[in-house]
């Protein structure tokens, strides 16, 4: 029984009665043709999966990447519910390239007395009774070659944290939602009239 011709097992020379019957393929076998058709069928069929695959992947990727493992799980949804401001936490010091994290000391201002029996609490407590900091895992991350400064674009453009890192005080953990890549940095200076000459954001002496 056939049910699709294979382009493997299809015997060669041995053509049957029903093919030498054909009148409408006169040099080439019913057989070579079918294998031919199947042939391309096959790879474009292997060619659409393909696509379908990365496009998938792709368009997950770019709204939710995967979430690296923190060493505690901390919500910002938990404590934006507090009424917790941004700058409580990321104090951003001069000369305010970067936001930072929080100290330790920031956290067991209140965990001294709440929630002290979380394993999370407790592994928070050890770190800041060994005056050791916890090693967060940096999310948003541009390479040395670039200048960014956080006080440039919070304070003088007076741009949201939103704008670049995505609505963080509904976030249970963060991701990098935003783009750091250089088109998104470049998109958002033309849209506010912004310079984009290369050197403006490279640094010539990294
Ligand atoms: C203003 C007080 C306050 C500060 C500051 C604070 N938290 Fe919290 N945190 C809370 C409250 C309240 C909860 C919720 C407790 C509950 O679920 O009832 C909480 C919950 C948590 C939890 C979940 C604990 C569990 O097992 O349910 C973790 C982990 C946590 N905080 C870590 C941190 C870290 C890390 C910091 C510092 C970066 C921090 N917190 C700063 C008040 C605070
Ligand atoms: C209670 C302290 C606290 C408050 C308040 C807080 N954060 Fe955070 N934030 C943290 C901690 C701890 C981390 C590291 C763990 C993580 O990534 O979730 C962090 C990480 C981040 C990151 C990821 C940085 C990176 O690339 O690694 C962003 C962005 C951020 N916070 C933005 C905000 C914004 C915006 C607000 C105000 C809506 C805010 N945070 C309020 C403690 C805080
Ligand atoms: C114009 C876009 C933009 C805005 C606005 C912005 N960030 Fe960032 N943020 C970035 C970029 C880009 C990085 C990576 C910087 C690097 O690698 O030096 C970053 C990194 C961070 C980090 C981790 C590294 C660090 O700086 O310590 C934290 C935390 C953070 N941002 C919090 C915030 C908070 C809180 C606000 C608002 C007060 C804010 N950001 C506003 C683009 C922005
Ligand atoms: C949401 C809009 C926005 C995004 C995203 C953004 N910028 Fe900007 N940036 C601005 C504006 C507005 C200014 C202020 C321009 C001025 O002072 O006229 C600015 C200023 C700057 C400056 C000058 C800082 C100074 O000291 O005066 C640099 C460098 C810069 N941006 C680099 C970057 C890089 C690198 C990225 C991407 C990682 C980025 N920007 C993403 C809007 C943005
Ligand atoms: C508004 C800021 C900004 C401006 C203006 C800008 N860049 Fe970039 N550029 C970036 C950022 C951010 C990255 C890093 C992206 C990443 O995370 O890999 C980058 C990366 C690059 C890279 C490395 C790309 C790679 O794939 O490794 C080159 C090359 C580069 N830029 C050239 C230029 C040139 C040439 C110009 C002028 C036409 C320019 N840039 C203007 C922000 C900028």
């Amino acid at each position: 029984m056939r049910l699709w011709p294979s382009p493997f097992l299809e015997p060669r020379g041995f053509p049957d009665i029903s093919e030498r019957a054909q009148p409408s393929y006169p040099l080439a076998s019913r057989a070579g043709v079918e294998e031919r058709l199947s042939r391309i069928l096959f790879s474009a069929a292997t060619v659409l999966l393909s696509v379908l695959f990365s496009s998938h992947t792709k368009g997950t990727q770019k709204e939710r990447p995967a979430a690296p493992v923190q060493p505690i799980p901390f919500s910002h949804r938990t404590h934006a519910r507090l009424g917790l401001a941004c700058l409580t936490c990321h104090v951003m010091p001069e000369p305010g390239w970067d936001m930072t994290y929080p100290e330790e000391a920031k956290c067991m201002d209140c965990h001294g007395t709440i929630k002290t029996e979380s394993p999370a609490i407790l592994k928070l407590a050890e770190y800041y009774k060994g005056r050791k900091r916890v090693p967060w895992v940096q999310i948003y991350k541009v390479p040395d070659y670039v200048l960014f400064s956080h006080k440039a674009h919070y304070r003088a453009a007076m741009i949201a944290c939103e704008a670049c890192h995505g609505p963080v005080a509904e976030r249970d953990v963060i991701v990098e939602e935003k783009s750091t890549a250089m088109a998104a940095c470049v998109d958002c200076h033309h849209e506010k009239g912004a310079p984009v000459r290369c050197n403006y954001c490279h640094n010539p002496n990294p």
